[in-house]
């Protein structure tokens, strides 16, 4: 039920820090350290390289999924979107291992490229919110979500808790395979950040009510743009925005901008910049002065390592391939109000189901 909540998509905005929390209590040990079943280690740690194959949110969580992987156990990753995959499999690597995220454990599209892979004899995890689904009972392997039913069609709380449980499963899989990088990760400390980062987000109702009222009210297009993990919740930020709202948006790596889309950019177009990575920061702020140049209204969501006193969002800085936890979070509050000012069905958008279990 939904209780006191409007709706079901703002109670599992707001549920998102206890979700955190109750991932930190189900992977770690009363000595904080990190807990996955071992036969699980043992199958990934003979693999040379990881196949992720999601789609919609999950694939986005599953870009992020990427970066913390090839971090923390230096194994490569490659990112498929299910419903290609599925009939364009890319030559593999000797011993690959497949991921697939999915929050239902329903979705048609990533059944298909599994059933493929077990009838390859190719071994198979899956990282679900749904312990009975389909696709947990067809896997070799199940990592829960522990995200609690979702119910609004537009996915927040998975998203995520799917990164922390990559996260869990990164640190575990790179301690077992002695790289330093991920005995030294405090991912329970950062877990426990994110917590309280994300607390302070969906506190501030009235400021993001506010931001998606003179950003997104009268806009007929939006753009997210990032670098790096930022490029990576841009399209996750996007898609929220688009399912829900009806406004046409697109996330885009902001480097890639200038190469064709900034032909769209026009006096008000709303532009959403995320720049939360040092690397790369003074990149993407050359990318903002380029849209403001040709009149874009930019909101720039940084975190403290990155900001700038212009900037309307200041986060925590977590480690860089977990800010996603929190810049997703802003990109849910900015969708949701935004929705809401329009008037729409927040929890049950047109032509959408909750889970797609057709081809
Ligand atoms: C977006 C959304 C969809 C799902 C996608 C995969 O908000 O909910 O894009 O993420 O249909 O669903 P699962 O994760 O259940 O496989």
């Amino acid at each position: 039920s939904k209780g006191s909540y409007p709706t079901f998509m703002l109670k599992e905005i707001d549920e998102q820090p206890a979700v955190m929390r109750r991932i930190a209590q189900e992977y770690f040990d009363e000595e904080r350290q990190v807990t996955v079943d071992q036969d699980l280690l043992t199958a990934l740690s003979a693999a040379d390289r990881l196949y992720f194959v999601a789609a919609g949110t999950s694939y986005h969580a599953s870009l992020v999924g990427k970066r913390l992987f090839e971090k923390y156990t230096e194994i490569p990753v490659e990112v498929g979107v299910a419903s290609e995959f599925g009939y364009h499999w890319p030559l593999l690597s000797k011993r690959p291992f497949f991921v697939f995220l999915s929050q239902s454990g329903e979705t048609a599209d990533s059944r298909q490229v599994l059933v493929e892979a077990k009838r390859r004899h190719l071994p198979v995890l899956v990282i679900t919110n749904s312990a009975n689904s389909t696709l947990a009972r067809e896997a070799d392997y199940t990592l829960l979500l522990h995200a609690g039913p979702e119910i609004a069609v537009a996915s927040t709380k998975a998203y995520t808790a799917q990164i922390a449980v990559e996260a869990v499963l990164a640190k575990a899989l790179g301690e077992k395979l002695a790289i330093q990088t991920a005995v030294d990760f405090d991912l329970l400390g950062q877990l426990g950040l994110a917590a309280n980062g994300m607390e302070t987000l969906v506190a501030e109702k009235d400021t993001w009510s506010e931001l998606a009222h003179d950003y997104l009210q009268t806009a007929n297009d939006a753009f997210y743009i990032g670098r790096g993990v930022d490029y990576d919740v841009s399209l996750e930020a996007a898609l929220k925005l688009k399912e829900i709202s009806y406004m046409h948006t697109e996330g885009f790596a902001a480097g890639e901008l200038k190469h064709g889309t900034i032909a769209l950019i026009e006096p008000g177009v709303p532009v959403i910049a995320f720049i939360t990575e040092q690397a790369t920061a003074a990149h993407t702020r050359g990318n903002v002065q380029e849209v403001v140049a040709r009149g874009a209204k930019v909101l720039v969501i940084a975190n403290q390592d990155c900001q700038d006193a212009a900037d309307q969002i200041i986060l925590p800085t977590l480690t860089t391939e977990l800010m996603p936890l929190l810049t997703g979070v802003c990109g849910q509050l900015l969708a949701y109000y935004a929705t809401l000012q329009r008037g729409l069905n927040v929890d049950q958008p047109r032509n959408l189901a909750k889970s797609v279990t057709v081809e």
